[in-house]
Parts: structure tokens; C-alpha cells; sequence
């Protein structure tokens, strides 16, 4: 990578792909989700190692409920088995796991899955790793301007008082920056219920690769495409 490239301080990133990665190789969807977890792996190292500071991303959505029971389960234990597998590895890089999205959905022991490891990853303080779970940007805007409405009624603030700042506070990412650099995988042009409300400025870029085969190479193909980028924020240069 060129040394003088600008990291971007927050990516986030759809992975999709890891069905189609599967049925290539004539394997059961749950194993490209595994394969899935594999290349996160590598990319949060590759991110961190690279000076990111904060890596969000889409592991599973409000909609993803719907798919066949057996998926569903099967991506319920990955979340188990990547908190099993790579809760040290993550803790001793100084990477922080923290989780967005409605938690109460989940089974007991996936909770404690999460919370286990946003507990023994707490102290690190090179890169934090947000996993999207049980997350859409429409139920986590729908979520804040429950919290508002409620203030408001409480007689806490008036209506009126309520500023774009308000709604960033109330939302999941009230403590993170907005992501600099969205990045989708496998071909789709999507945000597909992503960071709606954060994504308003943010670059993106798609490639074509299917989740599974993503790494730090292709993450170094995104932050290169990303410098070559101008971004203005509305304003004239
Ligand atoms: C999209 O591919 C991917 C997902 C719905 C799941 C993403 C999950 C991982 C990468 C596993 C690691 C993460 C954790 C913590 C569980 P798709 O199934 O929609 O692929 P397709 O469009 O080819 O069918």
C-alpha cells in the first residue's frame, strides 16, 4: 500500500456473499458462513495491523430471521463458536468487541456469548470491532425516536429542542464516529437497512469477491480506491 494512503478511521462493511461462496463448491450455506467468519478474522487482524480504528460489521440482520431454521441456527452457533475461538486472540491484538442491535431476541446463551466477549475485550484500545447483530438501521431509528418521544412526554425537553444531535445520541453508535468507508462484497449495490442514518457521508465500495475470499488484500484495494476519492461534505473545494 502506498505509505502516504490515509486509513480511513472507521470501515464498515456488509459481508455478503457466503451463500453463493458455498453452493460454488457444492457445500452447505452454514459452511460459507464459517468460511465467512474465517476472512473476518483476517480482516480485522489486517484492519488493525493497518491503523483502523473502528470496524463495524453486518453479521446479522433484523431480516435474517426469515431464512430456514437450520441457517438461522447454524449462524446462532457461530456467533458461540467465534466468541469461543477468537476471544483471546482478539483480547491480546487490543481489539474490542462490542455488539449493536436488539439483544433481546437472542437465546440466553448467545447473550452470554456476547457479553462474554465485549467483557474480555473491554480494555483493548487498538481497534474496536462492532458486530452488527440482530440489527437494522430502521428498527434502530424507530428505537430512537421512542426514547425521544418518551423524554419529550416526560417533559425532559421540548419538541423542538430536538437537533440531529439528539437523534446520533439515542442511536446504537451514539459513542462512535460515522463510518468513513462502507464496503459490500459479492456484487450487490446495497445498503440493504445498513447504517442508514451514519452513512451520510461515508465513500463506499463494491467489489465483487464473495465474503469468504476477502482479506487484507482486498481490504488494501478498498482503502487505495478510498484515497482516490474527494470528499467535500456538500462544500466546494
Ligand atoms: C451474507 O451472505 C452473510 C450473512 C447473512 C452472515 C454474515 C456472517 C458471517 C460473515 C459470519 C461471521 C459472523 C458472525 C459473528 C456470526 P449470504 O448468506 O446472504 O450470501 P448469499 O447472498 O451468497 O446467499
Amino acid at each position: 500500500m502506498n505509505q502516504n494512503s490515509v486509513i480511513p478511521q472507521h470501515i464498515a462493511i456488509i459481508m455478503d456473499g457466503n451463500g453463493r461462496w458455498a453452493k460454488l463448491r457444492g457445500k452447505e450455506r452454514s459452511e460459507g458462513h464459517f468460511a465467512g467468519m474465517m476472512a473476518l478474522k483476517q480482516t480485522v487482524i489486517a484492519a488493525a495491523q493497518k491503523g483502523v480504528k473502528w470496524l463495524t460489521v453486518y453479521a446479522f440482520s433484523t431480516e435474517n430471521w426469515g431464512r430456514p431454521q437450520a441457517e438461522v441456527e447454524a449462524l446462532m452457533d457461530l456467533v458461540c463458536k467465534g466468541v469461543e475461538m477468537n476471544a483471546a486472540e482478539l483480547s491480546e491484538n487490543g481489539i474490542r468487541v462490542q455488539v449493536i442491535g436488539e439483544r433481546s431476541r437472542f437465546s440466553a446463551s448467545v447473550r452470554e456469548a456476547i457479553e462474554r466477549i465485549e467483557s474480555i475485550t473491554a480494555k483493548g484500545e487498538n481497534m474496536t470491532l462492532v458486530l452488527a447483530l440482530n440489527y437494522s438501521s430502521r428498527s434502530e431509528l424507530t428505537y430512537a425516536v421512542q426514547q425521544i418521544a418518551a423524554r419529550v412526554k416526560a417533559g425532559e425537553m421540548e419538541a423542538d429542542a430536538i437537533t440531529e444531535q439528539t437523534i446520533s445520541q439515542a442511536l446504537y453508535t451514539a459513542a462512535m464516529p460515522d463510518p468513513d468507508l462502507i464496503i459490500r462484497t459479492s456484487g450487490e449495490y446495497r445498503l440493504s437497512n445498513f447504517l442508514m442514518w451514519q452513512a451520510s457521508y461515508s465513500e463506499f465500495y463494491f467489489t465483487d469477491t464473495l465474503w469468504p475470499d476477502f482479506g487484507e488484500e482486498e481490504l488494501t484495494k478498498a482503502i487505495e480506491a478510498y484515497n482516490a476519492r474527494d470528499r467535500r461534505y456538500g462544500l466546494v473545494k
